[in-house]
């Protein structure tokens, strides 16, 4: 969700801000821009790709310049809501909300400032121009113009006959490249790994200049951030290839296929041990994690449906009282606080704005207990927390989200055996046979992706059709919800996720031959019963679209497709299972011809509510 890259270099930075928005681009945009200094203002933009902003800024040269690519909250995606938002020879690129725009807008109306698009960002940018009046210092005029905003805003600012640029940070991601010939920013490094490995992640509150050979940062109380002391620099680890797709032709089938290699580098966190620490988590983790009696997860799209297969794991193996909500529903709900708790937060990116804003809620409450399971160290959410998990997935560059998925489940499967031990309910043989079981996914979820030909040849079947229905019972519930907004998200196909046995309350009134029924079907204790709601489907002429498992007791039949998983997999079944849902939704999306990596209204990392 919007992207900003900017730089002041020696060399031509123009190449280096295209490279970095297209880096950007799997956030979700719809419209692009950049300004440059050559010397006088350039400002350039398109609505649609990057590439095509590309186009207009071929020949350009300049050594100073901000660059965006825009996710439309306030007006229409068009060219003149595309940033970079200008105020005489000021130009600024924003990334988040600003709450109060409304009024901010009518004072500087009054003021004689005329707007030419329908952004909260234009205001930014007359606002800093107005406190420019008072001191002509670029860096104090954002200092002053952002202490009046309310809301959530990365922001990069330029300005004619300036050698700096500023950036500033407060709710949303943005962290410095220190490069060898000049210095850079962008919404998160993937952006940047083409200049620099070596990143300073900004703070809430940080208002930071750079200039080719220096960069300073002010912190939220307008004091001095010592380098690398408080803001310390990372080394990023990240290489060119793992943001690079290869011999794929999508992020999501790329992503889908390094499932087994994702599970496998995670699960290195515990190495071929019998038992596992608590420490796993953190330092504080023994502690924190010893006197634990209820689990409450908070998370967002995907990463919530990990959520849901944890509170059956947690509840089994340790139990424990978990229960899971929604972030942006927890945030605003007036809920019983708990301070003895322990707070899950789950997210890929670590930015997501409302799963954030719900710890911070929890913290206020006095649940000081947090837990962060994410797949970016460093980022917001992971900084919010007491304790962290970080799961190595590598870069998730499709929307839809698939191999974060997995491996957020291997962390929650050895967060639930933790809760498990240190309540006394997983002795040392059950220990040890629960980690063989995790240790062993990485070559199960392999022989899973071999069944993609039948898969394939299944998704033909849905193109044509307008909604489908998910079903699964058990710990494969939150599995049924997680195909289903596969399918949405990529194919445009309305699909909903039920409990088999909800059927009859409801869904069961729109089984037609129209409309495809896709069933989890595991070798469990649920299967008879799941069999009975799979013979209500059939009886009402729909079609039957059955994941079993190798020895699950179900036939085909007319209108009862089956296709089988090779092993079963007992309590880490649901991570088989999410499998074969991601490639069907990946191959009708195909058959469809959508932009899978990229579908529309849709943006990766959610950083405004
Ligand atoms: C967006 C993405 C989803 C993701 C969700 C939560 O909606 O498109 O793929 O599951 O945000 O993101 P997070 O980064 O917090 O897991």
């Amino acid at each position: 969700m919007c992207g900003i890259v900017a730089a002041t270099a020696a060399r031509n930075i123009v190449p280096v801000l295209i490279e970095g928005l297209t880096r950007l681009e799997y956030r979700g945009y719809d419209s692009a821009g950049l300004a440059l200094l050559n010397p006088t203002l350039t400002r350039l933009r398109s609505v649609g790709r990057v590439a095509e902003l590309a186009a207009q800024a071929d020949g350009q040269v300049a050594h100073h310049g901000i660059a965006h690519t825009r996710w439309a909250t306030h007006g229409v995606p068009s060219e003149r809501n595309a940033h970079p938002h200008v105020s005489v020879g000021l130009a600024v690129v924003h990334n988040g909300i600003i709450e109060n725009y409304a009024e901010l807008k009518q004072e500087l109306r009054a003021a004689g400032y005329a707007f030419t698009s329908d952004t909260d960002t234009e205001v930014i940018a007359h606002l800093i121009q107005e406190t420019l009046k008072a001191s002509a210092d670029l860096f104090q005029a954002v200092q002053r113009a952002t202490a009046r905003l309310i809301g959530a805003y990365a922001i990069a600012v330029l300005r004619e006959g300036d050698e700096t640029l500023v950036v500033a940070r407060h709710g949303a991601p943005l962290l410095l490249g220190l490069g060898e010939d000049g210095n850079y920013a962008a919404s998160d490094a993937s952006a940047l790994l083409q200049v620099t490995r070596r990143m300073i992640y900004l703070e809430d509150g940080d208002v930071a200049e750079l200039r080719r050979d220096a960069i300073r940062i002010v912190g939220a109380g307008g004091t001095a951030v010592n380098i690398p002391e408080q803001r310390p620099v990372h080394e990023s680890t990240l290489s060119a290839d793992d943001v690079e797709l290869g011999e794929y032709t999508h992020y999501m089938q790329k992503e889908i296929f390094e499932q087994p290699q994702a599970l496998a580098a995670t699960l290195e966190l515990i190495g071929g041990a019998q038992a596992i620490s608590p420490n796993l988590f953190g330092v504080a983790a023994p502690e924190m994690l010893n006197s634990v009696r209820s689990v409450l997860i908070l998370a967002c799209g995907t990463s919530y449906h990990s959520g849901l297969v944890a509170r059956y794991w947690i509840e089994q193996l340790a139990g424990i009282p978990c229960s899971v909500e929604i972030a942006s529903e927890y945030r605003y709900r007036v809920s019983v606080p708990n301070p003895e708790q322990l707070v899950v937060a789950i997210s890929q990116s670590g930015e997501t704005a409302d799963t954030l804003a719900s710890v911070k809620h929890a913290k206020a409450q006095g649940m000081g207990r947090t837990l962060a399971i994410c797949n970016v160290p460093e980022s917001a959410i992971v900084r919010e927390c007491a304790l962290r998990f970080l799961t190595r997935a590598g870069p998730e560059i499709g929307v839809a989200s698939t191999k974060a998925f997995t491996t957020q489940l291997a962390a929650l499967f050895l967060l639930a055996v933790t809760l498990a031990k240190s309540a006394g309910r997983l002795g040392p043989e059950q220990e040890s046979i629960q980690l063989k079981a995790l240790r062993h996914l990485p070559v199960a979820v392999q022989k899973v992706l071999a069944l993609e030909p039948e898969i394939k040849a299944w998704a033909e079947r849905f193109a044509d059709k307008h909604h489908a229905l998910f079903l699964g019972r058990g710990h494969h519930y939150p599995i049924a919800l997680e195909g289903a907004l596969k399918l949405k998200e990529i194919s445009y196909i309305h699909a909903e996720g039920y409990p088999a046995g909800e059927l009859k309350h409801g869904p069961l009134a729109l089984v037609d031959k129209d409309m495809p029924v896709i069933s989890i079907a595991p070798n469990d204790t649920l299967l008879e019963k799941l069999k009975s709601n799979l013979k209500e489907v059939a009886a009402r002429g729909g079609e039957l679209y059955v994941f079993a498992d190798a020895d699950s007791a179900v036939d085909a039949e007319p209108g009862v497709h089956i296709l089988r998983l090779p092993e079963h997999y007992g309590l880490l079944s649901p991570v088989l299972h999410v499998v074969p849902l991601q490639l069907l939704s990946y191959h009708v999306a195909l058959v469809k011809g959508t932009d899978v990596d990229k579908p529309r209204n849709l943006a990766k990392s959610v950083t405004v509510e």
